[in-house]
């Protein structure tokens, strides 16, 4: 083939497979069977290697994902990503129809378009060609995720006219693929993805396009960032135009003359919904005409022209089977539902806690049971109550055992708690879950060593105490199921690499009594070193601000214990670290920091650090970080879609930041 020729093929099979892509992923509707798409985009891979010249930025090979980031740089956003105001039911839609009709007059219509549960993302084109693709980040800044979103197949590389444009959508990740993800993930021994939300935010963020690729997300636009110069007047014409662009909009959306004509849309989605290959959260209702919605303007944070009715938690029904009892690290017997799996709010559900008997007794719930299901906080599963009217007269009730259902030692009810205790320090299945709990992600962070991994090791009698971590070899588990050369590799080094965690990783993994994360940095804080703070009596311990009595009697007994000791220099041989590694301590007398001293919430989705993250960076300069909002919380920091803590927090007159402000106190 000479050049000239190469050239010819190397273009039609960029503009074929460009077309037969779009037909696949954007319209949905293959024209070619996958096979003879896969073996023209073998010959144009070939053909593009032998002759790089003609590789051009929209070819479909453009997509695998390119080379590894460092970071992903910030990108001003041109024109400000906004979020929208809730609704939750019929009379808040109806006000938000008073305030358009007020503002504009009788003459409007609505359009309706099913709310995506992914992450908003911005993308820019220029001369057709798309150039940068943005998350929304704060609303004015994002970060450059264009090489990931290069592998999203539904996004053209380049659109149907030579046009500069900068539109908006979701991407997010479909159900199936999220199943797929997250059973690939756990049969690794992997933590699950929550939901197809996070799933989709975290592969975006992946530095790694090649994984991001792996993924299959998908995206719909739902606006055009400017409309200035292009002939269009009304929103739905927008959605017609990113159409004949060549972008994927969502072909559910109406256009409704009347909010009762909206409520019935919304009524007709909460009943499908559950049929859709996607999630969506709720529906979200825009005026139509771009006049009237420039009339009607925009708050400080949204447009008034536009809303976001939000379903309430999804409830379903389903059997329950069973219910099992777990023990955890401390010896608590907590029973569990094992209903038949049913999909409720993006996940299929096959347990639920019951938390204890007393619950149990409340709900009356007996096995066998038609119960109603749901997600708190879209998040935990929960059994809501029992249809009592649908008992067949063949449900059992259900009775906590006498003795520990793992080791048969007698459960204990200590005094003022409504949980049931196994007391014995040997019971396996504490011993199980601590050690679960030593590699957890708060703890020492080991990847790779998910709690599959951990019960097998434990089971085969290969690890009896965390130090046996640190002893595990490769032919060991090269023994184990479904673990790979690679995987073990991997996992050698992750284990290594956890030696060299800061103190107050190992403190909180070593499971002391009334220890949780927050008291283990500050007593690594404190005391700098794990002998230092064995050898702490209880007044040292006591005389440190968050550690009350409780507490200091749980550490100096771990301490006093035998078994402690040989664990500590097992660990230490191991050369696993002892000391404090992370940023020292601000008194608060004699901090300068704004934050020294403060109460402080953090609620709503934050997009630029991880709560976790937002929390340790605050406390470490002396505040205080609560869970809920009072008369006591001086600042509340609210990401996106915060609820109900931004509204008391609003109610009770307390300070309100965006994530922008604290990023910019942060210094970050
Ligand atoms: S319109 C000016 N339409 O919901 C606001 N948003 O707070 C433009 N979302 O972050 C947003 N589906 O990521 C719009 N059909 C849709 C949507 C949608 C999902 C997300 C968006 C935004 C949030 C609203």
């Amino acid at each position: 083939m000479d050049v000239q020729m190469a050239e010819k093929r190397v273009k039609d099979l960029q503009n074929l497979l460009n077309q037969y892509g779009y037909e696949y992923y954007v319209l949905d509707q293959p024209s070619v069977p996958d096979a003879e798409y896969d073996q023209l985009i073998r010959e144009l891979i070939e053909l593009e290697e032998n002759y790089p010249q003609f590789r051009s930025p929209d070819s479909p090979t453009q997509r695998v994902g390119g080379a590894i980031l460092e970071m992903f740089e910030k990108v001003e956003h041109r024109t400000p990503m906004l979020s929208l105001g809730n609704a939750f039911n019929e009379a808040d839609l109806r006000d938000f129809d008073r305030k358009v009709r007020q503002a504009v007059g009788e003459d409007y219509a609505y359009v309706c378009e099913l709310k995506i549960d992914g992450l908003a993302v911005t993308l820019s084109y220029e001369n057709g060609y798309f150039v940068q693709g943005a998350t929304r980040g704060d609303g004015t800044t994002g970060e450059d995720i264009t090489e990931n979103l290069k592998t999203i197949k539904s996004i053209p590389l380049r659109i149907k006219e030579p046009i500069s444009i900068e539109v908006r959508g979701e991407a997010f990740m479909p159900r199936r693929s999220f199943e797929a993800l997250n059973k690939a993930k756990e049969e690794r021994g992997e933590e699950p993805f929550a939901n197809p939300r996070n799933a989709a935010a975290g592969s975006l963020r992946q530095l790694d396009p090649k994984l991001a690729a792996k993924r299959n997300l998908d995206i719909f636009l739902y606006a055009v960032a400017d409309l200035g110069g292009m002939d269009v007047t009304a929103h739905s014409e927008a959605l017609d135009l990113l159409d004949r662009l060549g972008f994927k909009t969502n072909k559910e959306r109406r256009k409704c003359a009347t909010i009762d004509e909206v409520l019935a849309y919304i009524e007709a989605w909460v009943e499908m919904r559950p049929n859709l290959s996607y999630d969506i959260d709720g529906i979200v209702v825009k005026v139509d005409s771009l006049e009237q919605q420039q009339r009607l303007g925009f708050t400080a944070k949204s447009p008034r022209w536009a809303i976001a009715y939000k379903f309430p938690a999804e409830e379903v029904v389903t059997t329950l089977r069973d219910i099992e009892l777990n023990i955890g690290r401390t010896g608590v017997v907590t029973p569990t539902a094992i209903l038949d799996p049913v999909r409720v709010a993006g996940t299929t559900v096959q347990r639920a806690t019951l938390h204890n008997e007393d619950l149990i007794r409340e709900k009356d719930i007996k096995i066998g049971d038609r119960v109603v299901v749901k997600k708190a906080g879209d998040i935990i599963p929960e059994v809501v109550n029992v249809l009592a009217d649908q008992r067949t007269g063949d449900e059992l009730d259900f009775h906590m055992p006498t003795h520990c259902p793992e080791c048969e030692s007698e459960l204990i009810r200590l005094d003022g708690e409504v949980a049931l205790r196994c007391i014995n320090p040997k019971c396996p299945a504490q011993i199980r879950e601590g050690l679960i709990h030593f590699v957890s992600r708060n703890a020492m962070n080991i990847d790779g060593l998910g709690e599959k991994v951990i019960s097998q090791l434990f089971s085969e009698h290969l690890i009896k105490d965390v130090a046996d971590i640190y002893k595990l070899t490769e032919d060991q588990l090269l023994a184990l199921e479904r673990m790979g050369k690679k995987s073990v590799s991997n996992l050698l080094e992750a284990i290594e690499a956890s030696k060299g965690n800061s103190l107050e990783r190992l403190l909180f993994g070593l499971g002391i009594r009334h220890v949780g994360s927050k008291a283990a940095r500050t007593l690594a804080q404190q005391f700098e070193n794990l002998y230092a703070l064995q050898k702490a009596t209880r007044e040292d311990l006591t005389a440190i601000n968050e550690i009350g009595d409780k507490m200091a009697d749980s550490i100096v007994s771990f301490f006093e214990m035998e078994e402690a000791k040989e664990l500590i220099a097992e660990l230490e041989a191991a050369g696993v670290n002892f000391d404090y590694k992370g940023p020292k301590p601000v008194s608060v007398e004699s901090s300068d920091s704004f934050f020294a001293g403060k109460t402080i919430v953090l609620t709503g989705k934050l997009e630029q650090l991880t709560r976790n993250d937002a929390k340790e960076r605050l406390e470490a300069l002396g505040a205080n970080v609560a869970g809920s909002v009072s008369k006591k919380t001086d600042l509340v920091i609210a990401g996106e879609d915060a609820g109900s803590k931004l509204d008391k927090a609003q109610s009770l007159g307390i300070e309100v930041w965006d994530e922008e402000r604290l990023v910019q106190e942060l210094k970050i």
